[in-house]
């Protein structure tokens, strides 16, 4: 097991790349398997839960290979097999999301349920009882969601939340049902419209991209004829965005997708940093400190639960008291006991936290929880005085490309080393 080591307090200065949508990229590596071609991809983030959702499609019969300009090729199988199993979906979660699209092209599927994780419940009753509304017969079995459907037939859905994987799953089990199938309540998030895309290149008939209602006409043959980039990553960019704030450095982030951050630019920019839109890309700073101010998670177009934690580090230290109410998930504080540990005065009346601002962080061994959780801690432990170790890395690995080489780039202290080890700077 491996451990992030960081020496605080260097101010973060220079040029960052953000790499592709993890979110985006796993749902449309899903997409894949409606293809009846070669699926090309460009801009895929080498990370952990894209080699795991590669291993689900090999699984399946198909072909993934990664080439050297980040690019991926997905060759359809000879004949297609339709199990994902547990081993794999327990390593990620977002596996679930194979089952729209193995009803839509061979008209079964056999997918391990995916446990909760630590951040909540993780239900899928949307996207069954979507998929049984479309024809689908749906039984849980000793773990797994046996799925049957000889024809996938057009219908109206109405999430009564705006679920972003039950509205991919149904996405994709429509754009080859028999008739037209209108998704109410559909969730909106950038990555959602970057499926939605992809889908159309290949020739699905979707209307409403970007909204909440979704209308799709079903066709019989999909063709992946061209090229795809996927879209780059809002979260990590505001990940980034945070990091310059924090440590009062100056950075400049190349990629960001800013058309898709307005609420993330608009709280930081709320909470006194600066954020300009260059030649170069976009410039983060701040001239005074850090303000507190309250945040509210909500489906997009409002504030993302995904860049909670981060906001989290940034309030710790500003001037006042500040808010966190989360509204998506049941369980994303998990952070606040390490974050309190370095220093932090953090306390929970959920699904609030409310946090005063201290002067400070204390660098500390601390242990990462989950993806965004872990990747808040390295945070932390750029602004602390002192020494920070983050262990449990591998949470971060998921879902961050190069994380401590494009911070080293950037001025920080930083090294991966084994948990056993210890490190002198
Ligand atoms: C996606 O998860 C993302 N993951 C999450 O990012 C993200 O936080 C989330 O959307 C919200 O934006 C991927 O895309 C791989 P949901 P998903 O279905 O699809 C409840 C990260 O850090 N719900 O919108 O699982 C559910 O319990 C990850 O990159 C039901 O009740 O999110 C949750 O409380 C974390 N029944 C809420 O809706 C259902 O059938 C939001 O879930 C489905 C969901």
């Amino acid at each position: 097991m491996e451990k992030l080591v960081i020496r605080g307090e260097n101010k973060l200065e220079g040029i960052v790349k953000i790499s592709g949508a993890k979110n985006a990229a796993l749902k449309i590596m899903a997409a894949s398997i409606l293809s009846d071609d070669k699926v090309m991809l460009k801009n895929v983030p080498r990370i952990k839960d894209v080699f795991v959702m590669a291993k689900v499609l090999e699984e399946l019969g198909m072909k993934v290979n990664f080439n050297k300009s980040r690019g991926l090729i997905i060759a359809p199988a000879s004949s297609l097999k339709h199990e994902a199993p547990y081993e794999l979906v327990n390593q990620m979660r977002a596996s679930i999301i194979v089952l729209g699209p193995l009803l839509a092209k061979v008209g079964k599927a056999c997918v391990a349920l995916p446990g909760g994780c630590n951040i909540g419940l993780r239900k899928i009753d949307f996207h069954l009882r979507g998929l049984e509304k479309m024809g689908a017969k749906i039984r849980l079995e000793h773990g797994f969601i046996e799925a049957e459907a000889d024809v996938l037939k057009g219908t109206e859905i109405d999430f009564n939340f705006p679920s972003v994987g039950a509205t991919e799953n149904i996405l994709m089990a429509a754009v080859k049902a028999k008739g037209t199938t209108i998704i109410k309540n559909a969730a909106r998030e950038p990555e959602i419209l970057d499926l939605i895309y992809f889908l159309k290149q290949m020739g699905a008939k979707i209307k409403g991209a970007g909204t909440s209602t979704l209308i799709i006409e079903g066709v019989d043959k999909l063709h992946s004829s061209q090229e795809y980039s996927v879209v780059s990553d809002r979260i990590e960019a505001g990940t980034f965005m945070v990091a310059a704030a924090l440590t009062g450095g100056n950075i400049v982030i190349q990629n960001a997708p800013t058309n898709f951050m307005g609420m993330i630019i608009d709280k930081l920019t709320e909470a006194g940093i600066t954020i300009d839109e260059t030649s170069e890309g976009l410039r983060i700073f701040r001239k005074g400190e850090i303000k507190a101010i309250d945040i509210s998670t909500l489906p997009y177009p409002g504030f993302p639960t995904d860049m909670q934690a981060q906001m989290m580090i940034l309030l710790s230290i500003a001037k006042g008291a500040s808010i966190v109410t989360e509204n998506v998930f049941e369980n994303r504080f998990m952070l606040v006991d390490e974050l309190n540990r370095m220093g932090a005065d953090i306390y929970i009346q959920d699904p609030h936290a409310v946090i005063k601002g201290v002067d400070g962080f204390i660098g500390s061994p601390v242990r990462a929880t989950d993806l965004r959780g872990g990747a808040a801690l390295v945070l932390a432990g750029l602004a602390a005085k002192g020494v920070t170790e983050i262990m449990d890395v591998f949470h971060i690995d998921r879902g961050y490309e190069n994380l401590e080489a494009k911070l080293k780039s950037l001025g920080a202290d930083i090294a991966r080393i084994d948990e056993q080890e210890s490190l002198k700077f």
